[in-house]
């Protein structure tokens, strides 16, 4: 290329049929219509529609690479500019953690959109407060709210498998309060006490002596619910139970207390003594207002009907209890 070449020229003067013919005769024609390799003027549009013939051999075609990551004019955008976030980003939801946009109430933002929806309601479910031991709960009760409780009682694993819980019949005022084990099936059935086999035998005893539990006596158990197949009561139920009974002694204030059977009469006395050793003799529970009431040790009725010899001891128990003690 010559220097003159990159030098652009102005494009040639139109000329007509007879200033070509003169050009020609004087050897100029083809110097002076030779066609400038002028590169177009840079901003002038690219585009295969305006360009003239001519013009578009001169331009060199685009590279593919370059048009395909070009994007259509309609679209493109700089590179720079952040495109609009999209609608779900003008959620709250979507708002920045910093917290700044979210302090901005949304009228003042003028956004579009659903105002947003109110938190959900959180539920504070309260829980149930501690269940109150027994020993608590019946330190004020009078008899009506005690057998109430005993009805309600789940202190141990013994309500499960209850049909009723058997708070204890009989006389008021008490001249003797009885205290059997604990409720076999019948007194479960029926929710009284001693009222299968060992209460008919039960009642004949006391009858024997002048007593009866209509007028006289009063009957309960350290347990008030049946364990399941008669099994001995487990220490943690006597545990949970025990105090219904003491209540019981508190609020009746009997003239003196039967025990039936090692089981009751251990309980009671706070003993492991064997029942041969705990029968025979008077025995006196203390109250919690200092009284002393007299107890009398003896076999239970069950023990009685498998045993029936030893009836004649549990007669002599009986004439104990009985005396002016
Ligand atoms: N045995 C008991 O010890 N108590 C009852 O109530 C019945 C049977």
């Amino acid at each position: 290329m010559s220097p003159m070449d990159a030098v652009p020229r102005p494009a040639p003067p139109r000329i007509n049929p007879l200033q070509r013919i003169w050009l020609r005769e004087i050897g100029m024609e083809r110097l002076w219509l030779r066609t400038p390799p002028v590169a177009p003027p840079a901003m002038a549009p690219v585009t295969a529609r305006v360009v003239a013939p001519e013009a578009a051999s001169a331009v060199p075609p685009a590279s593919p690479v370059k048009s395909a990551v070009v994007p259509p004019a309609s679209t493109a955008e700089p590179a720079a500019v952040p495109k609009p976030a999209p609608a779900a980003a003008a959620s709250p939801a979507a708002e920045p953690a910093s917290g700044r946009a979210s302090a901005i109430p949304a009228s003042i933002l003028n956004r579009s959109g659903p105002p947003p929806r109110p938190a959900p309601k959180v539920e504070v479910k309260e829980e149930a407060p501690p269940p109150i031991p027994v020993a608590e709960a019946v330190k004020d009760a009078d008899l009506e709210q005690l057998a109430a409780q005993v009805v309600a009682c789940a202190a141990c694993g013994l309500c499960q498998g209850r049909r009723h819980a058997v708070v204890g019949h009989g006389a008021q005022p008490t001249r003797w309060l009885v205290v059997g084990e604990a409720p076999g099936e019948q007194e479960d059935r029926q929710g009284q006490p001693f009222v299968g086999r060992s209460g008919q035998l039960l009642d004949a005893m006391l009858a024997a002596v002048g007593m009866s539990r209509e007028r006289d006596v009063f009957i309960t158990n350290v347990i008030k619910c049946r364990p399941p197949g008669n099994r001995n009561p487990k220490p943690e139920e006597i545990a949970a139970c025990s105090p219904y009974l003491m209540r019981q002694i508190a609020l009746l204030k009997p003239e003196r207390i039967l025990v039936l059977g090692r089981f009751a009469a251990q309980t009671l006395l706070g003993t492991d003594a064997t029942i041969g050793s705990l029968r025979g003799r008077v025995h006196h529970l203390k109250t919690d207002e200092g009284a002393q009431i007299p107890v009398v040790v003896s076999y239970h009725p069950a023990y009685l009907l498998r045993s029936p010899s030893e009836k004649a001891r549990a007669w002599q128990d009986l004439k104990l209890a009985a005396r002016d003690l």
